[in-house]
């Protein structure tokens, strides 16, 4: 957690912190609650559960022990600390519940505060909490699930990807998306293909001749064995976007479908770098994920799925991946949306240029 990190960083400083995190309780890879960890003792108590009993808000209920417990520790840290954390400031605690009664002693007290805030709410909560100076760092949002909590939730739901029925939520049209994607890749005979965070395989499947040599790298074992059982021919290889266990220059065509958004903006451009040094010249990219075209679109769409929306998922918006894209070096970059919720954006690794002299 960052917040964990941040905290150990400060107090290296010899800086008094204190104050909460809330990790999160995961059960088969799925969050289903969170517990409240004093971060001066790393003493936890259960926060909240996705069932009851306790104080329903939204998909959790909140138990008044685990409140009351953060509660104390946020104003003892107003009290004593030099710098007061508190993770995470959302909607409840602009409602008035959650930490709010232990926010108001610490913005009374002279102590530094650091709020992790998921992004679309930095502004409303700045107000709430009438911070007057603010410092927005470029933090992975908020609501980003870790790697390593990526690779359990994959690991955890292998066994039941695919059976979404009608709750599919931002991956509503899956199949419709994949097979309008999978028409842009063209693999000649021999050829070979990548395909990053393939999963079960599905959209490799779609786009490989008999003859493509498809290779495969996924975060997730447990679906990487999943595909391989589909899939034995296919050369899998556990990894991540941002390093690549494959050979430069190797395939001709990359492709990755809803795996992208895993990654935070931060890491996209080099994404992109590791996508183009492993296409030959000349070879294209096809990326397929849940994407928006601005941030009024990717609201509309929470707004309108609502409980389906995973708010743990932080989509990207089209031009942030373009402009990631373009500084990587891809060449002749084309995006367009598949599907309300899907977007595809393709591109090349340039053909070397050579110069001509007269
Ligand atoms: C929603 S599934 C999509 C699987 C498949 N491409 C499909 O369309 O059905 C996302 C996949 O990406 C993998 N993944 C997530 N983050 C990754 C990363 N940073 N690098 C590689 N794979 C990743 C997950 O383990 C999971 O298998």
């Amino acid at each position: 957690m960052a917040v964990l990190s941040l905290t150990e960083d400060l107090q290296r400083h010899g800086l008094r912190v204190a104050g909460v995190a809330s990790p999160r309780v995961l059960a088969e890879g799925k969050t289903i609650g969170y517990r409240v960890r004093d971060l001066a003792t790393g003493e936890e108590r259960p926060l909240c559960l996705d069932r009851p009993p306790g104080i329903p808000f939204r998909r959790f209920f909140f138990s008044p022990e685990g409140l009351a417990f953060a509660n104390d520790l946020i104003e003892q840290a107003a009290r004593e600390a030099e710098v007061i954390v508190v993770d995470e400031v959302g909607p409840l605690e602009l409602a008035g519940g959650g930490f709010a009664p232990g926010l108001r002693a610490a913005r009374q007290s002279r102590a530094f505060l650091v709020l992790t805030v998921r992004p679309s709410l930095v502004n409303e909560v700045r107000r709430w909490a009438k911070v007057k100076t603010a410092v927005t760092l470029d933090a992975p949002p908020a609501g980003l699930r870790s790697r390593d909590e990526t690779r359990q939730l994959f690991d955890g739901s292998a066994s039941s990807y695919g059976s979404w029925g009608g709750s599919a939520g931002p991956l509503t049209g899956y199949a419709e998306s994949l097979a309008k994607a999978a028409e842009l890749v063209q693999v000649g005979p021999g050829e070979r293909l990548l395909d990053i965070g393939i999963g079960t395989g599905s959209f490799a499947a779609q786009i490989a001749q008999s003859d493509t040599e498809v290779w495969g790298v996924d975060l997730s074992t447990v679906m990487l064995s999943r595909c391989r059982e589909d899939h034995p021919g296919y050369h899998l290889r556990e990894g991540h976007f941002l390093s690549l266990p494959v050979p430069d220059r190797a395939f001709h065509a990359v492709v990755s479908s809803f795996a992208f958004h895993h990654l935070v903006p931060a890491e996209y451009e080099r994404a992109f770098r590791e996508i183009l040094r492993a296409l030959v010249p000349g070879g294209g990219f096809v990326l397929l994920d849940v994407l928006f075209a601005s941030e009024p679109d990717r609201q509309a769409a929470r707004v309108a799925l609502g409980d389906l929306w995973d708010d743990e998922e932080v989509y990207p918006l089209v031009p942030a991946v373009e402009a990631a894209a373009s500084q990587a070096g891809a060449a002749g970059l084309v995006s367009h949306r598949v599907s309300p919720l899907h977007w595809v954006v393709s591109g090349m690794r340039p053909l070397r240029t050579v110069a001509c002299g007269s």
